[in-house]
């Protein structure tokens, strides 16, 4: 990323109205990715999300070899090279800011037999990387990190023996890479997840033919299946969506249509937090409507938001992990909600990109949310509105847009700064937002 970012300076905005284009999910943008590489034959991806994190994911897979025509206007076509034919890189991957590469990728890796090091940008250097590496080193692993972070350094050919492991932290991005490293080893891997994370892997592998069971919070996959190719509609991203769904309940009372949103119910704990508070969402899934086909493997609907009044609410430790990358922008909610909103139990928010916790916090104070930082947590109390302010986005996507978002119930501007990250995940967010009636500019 350039070394001078720029801000995005946000007016008071009276309404936001009418449709706003949510671009690909991220989440399943880099599997298609991975999974069409070691599947045998060809895959072809509609709707990929042409955003930096993707892109670092596709090219990284070009560097193993794998030929990939596009992206094109969202289409991709992935040529396999099924699960022992990529072949060792020249140099080190760099994933730039995206953690789930670079997790998913040691899983990858972990398996082939050769040396690959992964490399990030500077905030992905600080991210933790023992998460993943423990469990494939119980596998037979070679992995080193430095001080638990990257640059991570794959030693190659060791075989790998299945293994049953119950994840620490319920997080999606291990659970993937220990499934992806399963794929090629001895004997049946189980998972077993403390609360449910996001299903994505789990749902393309079975789409890829591979064969999984679930039962309760266990996920067992028997090693040396093929994948099979496929072609996959990538769904909007939910997390993307939310931003708007979230300026759509403060300021748009004629309705915000959001088209073709992909719907998995471990991703969607946000819409539940909204209604809790008293938000006026309206889901029609694409089953349903007719509108257009249903996505193969993941659900699909049109959502439409309407302003309304909203109520703090205590959010249960239980329904983190389903609003993980939402709970910036549903702090911003919980801002402009009456009364107070807690929330606890999100101690992975403060590994992120960012920490999210001290910088939503911080960014809430600048514009005037009266609030409180817990370790693990946030305490709210909401009003009418935001006073305007500068914020530091701390180089992360999800804060800038989740300050972007406040510039609809603000009463001054909102200045904000080290925006370039928004291009990892919603290159196109500024002129969405634009369209919809957000008063937002980017400047040097
Ligand atoms: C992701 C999993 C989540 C999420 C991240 C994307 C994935 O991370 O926060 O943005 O695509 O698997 P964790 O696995 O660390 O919870």
């Amino acid at each position: 990323m350039p070394a001078v970012a720029s801000r995005y300076v946000v007016q008071p905005s009276t309404r936001i109205h009418g449709e706003a284009a949510i671009p690909g999910d991220k989440s399943i943008s880099h599997r298609a990715l991975m999974l069409g590489s070691l599947a045998e034959g060809d895959t072809e991806i509609q709707g990929f999300l042409e955003s930096a994190d993707c892109l670092a994911t596709l090219v990284a897979l070009q560097q193993l070899g794998v030929r990939i025509d596009g992206p094109n206007d969202g289409h991709v076509i992935v040529h396999g090279l099924g699960s022992a034919g990529l072949c060792a890189p020249a140099g080190p991957l760099d994933m730039g800011n995206a953690g789930t590469a670079m997790r998913l990728f040691m899983g990858l890796l972990a398996t082939q037999p050769f040396y690959s090091q992964l490399v990030g940008d500077a905030s992905l250097t600080r991210r933790p990387m023992e998460r993943v590496a423990v469990p494939l080193r119980l596998m037979g692993a070679h992995i080193m990190t430095r001080d638990g972070r990257p640059p991570v350094h794959i030693h190659g050919g060791h075989s790998l023996a299945a293994i049953d492991y119950e994840l620490p932290v319920p997080s999606a991005q291990v659970k993937s890479a220990i499934l992806l490293a399963a794929l090629r080893a001895d004997g049946r891997t189980r998972v077993i997840e403390p609360a449910p994370s996001r299903d994505h892997t789990e749902r393309m592998l079975a789409s890829f033919g591979v064969e999984l069971l679930h039962s309760g919070g266990t996920i067992a996959l028997q090693g040396g299946q093929t994948l099979r190719a496929t072609r996959l509609q990538v769904p909007g991203d939910f997390s993307s969506a939310a931003f708007f769904i979230v300026a759509g309940c403060l300021a748009a009372p004629q309705g915000l249509m959001l088209r073709g949103i992909g719907l998995n119910p471990t991703r969607t704990g946000l819409l539940d937090l909204l209604r809790e508070m008293g938000a006026d969402i309206r889901v029609r899934p694409w089953g349903e409507s007719g509108a257009a086909t249903r996505s193969a493997i993941e659900p699909v609907a049109d959502i439409e938001v309407y302003a309304s009044p909203l109520h703090g609410i205590k959010v249960a430790a239980a329904a983190v992990p389903l609003a993980i990358d939402e709970l910036p922008v549903f702090f911003i909610a919980a801002a402009c909600a009456e009364g107070e909103t807690l929330v606890r139990g999100a101690l992975e928010l403060r590994v992120k990109e960012s920490d999210r916790l001290a910088a939503m916090a911080t960014g809430l104070g600048r514009l005037g949310v009266e609030h409180e930082l817990l370790t693990d947590g946030v305490w709210i109390r909401g009003a009418s509105g935001f006073g305007g302010g500068v914020i530091d986005s701390h180089g992360d996507h999800r804060i800038a847009m989740a300050f972007a978002v406040a510039g609809a119930r603000a009463r001054a501007p909102i200045e904000i700064h080290d925006v370039d990250s928004v291009r990892t995940s919603f290159p196109n967010f500024m002129a969405t937002a634009q369209a919809v009636g957000l008063q937002i500019e980017s400047c040097p």
